[in-house]
């Protein structure tokens, strides 16, 4: 932490959250809440509320959630240090200058110097494209139809013929040498000393999301080798974490995300309106590019090339995002070869449609394995449908699984008994999932696991004992923080109880011990599930003891499963058996 935390919380209680957030979203109150459209992604009736007794937010559409902090790192990107000296200012709270090591100052120092020298050759290719010896940079973009504004939106560029004119003009601003070089900007050999990296090619500065150059790609003018150079990775560029476009997609505003394989694409799109397009940085696609998707979106559209090379591209693309959860769909862009292509071609409004007809990933995989058999024959048709169960396999959530081998049965024309069979067999045979019981419909309904259902009740009791704390005395004599068993739970509910006992409450407090953007997430999350609304006060009694009956037993159940191994277990479920049996004859008053 960078700062006390009672100057933290001295600053978080100056802001007051509905004040704050008022200053970016139309609010409107709605009983307790406030309520406005979520600024965290596409919507048409507000889900997104605002306590101002909790002094959090919470959208129930997207599950953004936190406290003023929070909001203020979320809607302006910023990082904690960064959140906290803007609404110190704003409550006009003196913050202590830091104190950083000598070490972390002399790196903080080299990243600003580099980012620097990027900006000024960002400056340099900028102004060449649009001077007289630009003009070939300026005529060749602008023969593949980027207007100007376009080529000013991405800032883009021209390295000239002669190459030593950006060493020369980055000296001439007084940059030293190794940081011209470190920079990747010029290289070094004896024979030339230090020279320019990029010549005679048209100019895409890289940007982080901040808007601040990392790095640049350079494209030639015609056909010659290589097409694109590439500034090398730096202090300031890691191309595996960071996104071409993502600066500007990810205050589109859109529920998606549109990915594609080359710069040229993703201006392209941004030009015909797509400004929810990335793509990655001259190399494949990586995880740490997923899950800097993941907090923007959960859906991304594929629009990569249709080639052999761009189908394996998107085939690899599709496994790192399912291992992040997030869902893909594929864009045909037949008869076109990329995005750029196409938009040119057909234009905007066919460019909806296709995303409307993209193909969900899976079905997608299947089809291009399908290439690989001839289904005419029955052996390897055979081979075709075993590959297809082994596949099924990796679905690791029953309905999920149940859902596509109904679907793929019914698309491939195989027996859904027969398909389940195999996929059983394989599961069972590598392990990979359990054999399940055949639900009798043989449509598996859409049920949360009980797994589930336990978090939810836990974190339903979060919640309710934010929402009206009086039940809180009612509630102690059976639970006790060690009964919620999720680890990140268990760590909120031991502050909150501790606070509660204290006769305070402070949800949005309790928020900001938690220094990670998922976990504050998370934790808003507990503090906002939201309440059925029931009609009476027996329904309401009902479902409280239900809920206390629930998170008990499966307290009790999960440490009776740890007895031998651990010692403090033994306690637990001696409480844990006598709470049961006193919740059992027990009726819970909310008078
Ligand atoms: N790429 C690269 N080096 C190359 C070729 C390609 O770094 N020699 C990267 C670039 O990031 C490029 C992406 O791969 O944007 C996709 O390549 P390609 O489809 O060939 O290029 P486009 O972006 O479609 O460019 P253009 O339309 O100008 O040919
Ligand atoms: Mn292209």
């Amino acid at each position: 932490m960078y700062y006390p935390d009672e100057l933290v919380e001295e600053v978080r209680l100056k802001n007051d959250i509905i004040d704050v957030i008022s200053g970016y979203v139309r609010l409107q109150k709605k009983g307790s809440s406030h309520f406005g459209l979520c600024p965290f992604h596409n919507e048409k009736s507000p889900s997104f509320s605002v306590s101002g007794g909790k002094q959090m937010y919470y959208c129930f559409g997207c599950g953004a959630g936190g406290n003023v902090f929070t909001f203020v790192m979320e809607y302006e990107n910023y990082t904690f240090p960064e959140a906290i000296k803007m609404l110190a200012d704003r409550a006009k709270v003196d913050l202590p200058e830091i104190e950083y090591s000598e070490e972390v100052k002399k790196k903080e120092s080299k990243r600003n110097k580099l980012l620097e020298v990027n900006k000024e050759a960002a400056k340099y290719f900028y102004y060449q494209l649009r001077s007289q010896r630009g003009n070939l940079g300026y005529r060749y973009l602008a023969e593949r139809q980027l207007t100007d504004e376009t080529m000013k939106k991405f800032g883009l560029g021209f390295a000239s013929v002669s190459s030593g004119d950006l060493v020369q003009y980055l000296r001439s601003k007084g940059y030293a040498d190794g940081l011209i070089q470190e920079a990747g900007l010029a290289s070094f050999d004896e024979k030339y000393g230090l020279h320019d990296k990029f010549w005679n090619r048209v100019m895409f500065p890289i940007q982080d999301i901040n808007h601040r150059v990392v790095g640049f790609g350079g494209r030639v003018m015609g056909d010659a080798k290589p097409k694109y150079l590439n500034s090398p990775e730096t202090m300031i560029f890691d191309k595996s974490r960071n996104l071409y476009g993502l600066n500007f997609a990810r205050t589109s505003r859109q529920n998606n995300v549109i990915l594609c394989e080359g710069y040229m694409d993703v201006i392209a799109m941004h030009q015909a309106g797509f400004t929810q397009a990335v793509a990655s940085l001259g190399t494949a696609f990586t995880a740490g590019q997923a899950n800097l998707l993941r907090r923007y979106t959960q859906e991304v559209f594929l629009a990569y090339d249709g080639d052999a090379a761009g189908t394996g591209a998107a085939l690899r693309a599709i496994s790192i995002l399912k291992e992040v959860e997030l869902s893909g769909k594929v864009i045909n862009l037949e008869p076109y070869k990329d995005p750029d292509d196409f938009i040119k071609n057909l234009g905007t409004d066919a460019f909806t449609e296709r995303m409307e007809e993209a193909e969900n990933s899976f079905f997608f995989e299947l089809r291009i394995m399908e290439k690989d058999y001839n289904l005419k024959d029955p052996e390897s048709k055979t081979k075709f449908h075993r590959e297809i169960a082994r596949k099924l396999c990796g679905f690791r959530e029953e309905v999920e699984r149940e859902n596509y081998i109904e679907a793929v049965a019914d698309k491939y024309g195989i027996g859904f008994d027969n398909l389940r069979k195999l996929v059983v067999a394989y599961a069972a045979q590598t392990g990979l999932v359990s054999p399940v019981v055949r639900p009798k419909s043989g449509i598996a309904e859409k049920k949360n696991t009980p797994e589930e259902n336990i978090k939810k009740a836990q974190r339903l009791l979060i919640t309710w004992i934010t929402e009206e704390p009086k039940v809180f005395p009612q509630i102690i004599k059976y639970i006790t923080p060690q009964d919620f068993t999720e680890e990140l739970y268990q760590k909120v509910a031991d502050k909150l109880f501790e606070e509660m006992k204290e006769g305070k409450l402070n949800p949005a407090y309790i928020v900001s011990m938690f220094t990670d953007e998922e976990d504050q997430r998370e934790v808003a999350s507990l503090f906002n599930t939201k309440l059925e609304e029931l009609e009476t006060k027996q329904e309401r009694e009902k479902a409280l003891h239900d809920i206390l009956y629930t998170v008990k037993k499966n307290s009790y159940e999960y440490y009776s499963a740890r007895l031998g191994a651990d010692v403090n277990s033994l306690s637990q479920v001696i409480a844990g058996k006598k709470a049961l049996e006193e919740l059992n004859k027990t009726h819970i008053s909310l008078d």
